[in-house]
């Protein structure tokens, strides 16, 4: 099984949904460390509720993002990760942190992307008029909410609804895409052609 360590900074609900994938022992990864740059958040009980090992890496105590990064970096070595999920963690990363875990760091992001980049995307998809909306998991390059795409799920948006309801329905995706797509990366079954991730078949 592949080692992953998992970012958080928050809720962690998708950690929960990894969690829950990571308990069946034929999924081929596991979690070996959780790291959150928030203090006290409920993803961290989530870890330790499941027995994974924690650590919180507060940014604000560090000068740079560098220095931060580093620290983080440092962590997830020492502890094996050879795959780095990023799950609600809500720091941008360094340009070398990023290319030290180039094809082996993902995201998961409340949009159907190149759509919607950066914070708010369910009130913007209700103002912008689109009818499907959705989350995509991808690979993490140097740009925000950019980088090759691995699995994305599509929900529709209904006239009533609001912030919430929508992100509701699409949260229920997220937690369906993310296990699928570190299933993916962990079975070795993406290659990158360019800017597009190609998936092979199990
Ligand atoms: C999720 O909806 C995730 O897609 C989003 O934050 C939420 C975290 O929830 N991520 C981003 O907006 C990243 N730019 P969780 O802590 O319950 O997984």
């Amino acid at each position: 099984r592949r080692k992953v360590g998992v970012l958080v900074s928050g809720r962690g609900s998708n950690l929960q949904a990894l969690l829950d994938a990571c308990a069946d022992p034929a999924y081929p990864a596991e979690i070996v460390l959780v790291i959150s740059n928030i203090p006290e958040v409920y993803a961290l009980e989530r870890a330790r509720t499941a027995g994974v090992p924690t650590q919180v890496i507060p940014h604000k105590g560090f000068a740079s993002r560098e220095a931060f990064d580093s620290e983080m970096d440092k962590a997830l070595r020492a502890a094996g990760v050879e795959i780095v999920c990023l799950a609600g963690f809500m720091r941008l990363l360094s340009a070398g942190f990023v290319e030290s875990w180039r094809g082996k760091m993902i995201n998961i992001h409340p949009s159907l992307l190149p759509s919607f980049k950066g914070l708010h995307t369910h009130q913007r998809a209700i103002d912008a008029g689109v009818k499907l909306h959705g989350c995509t998991v991808h690979l993490v390059t140097p740009d925000l909410d950019d980088g090759p795409i691995l699995v994305q799920s599509a929900v529709p948006v209904l006239a009533a609804d609001t912030e919430g309801s929508l992100a509701a329905r699409v949260l229920e995706q997220e937690h369906k895409a993310y296990p699928l797509a570190l299933r993916l990366l962990a079975e070795g079954r993406v290659t990158l052609d360019g800017a597009r991730a190609l998936i092979r078949d199990a």
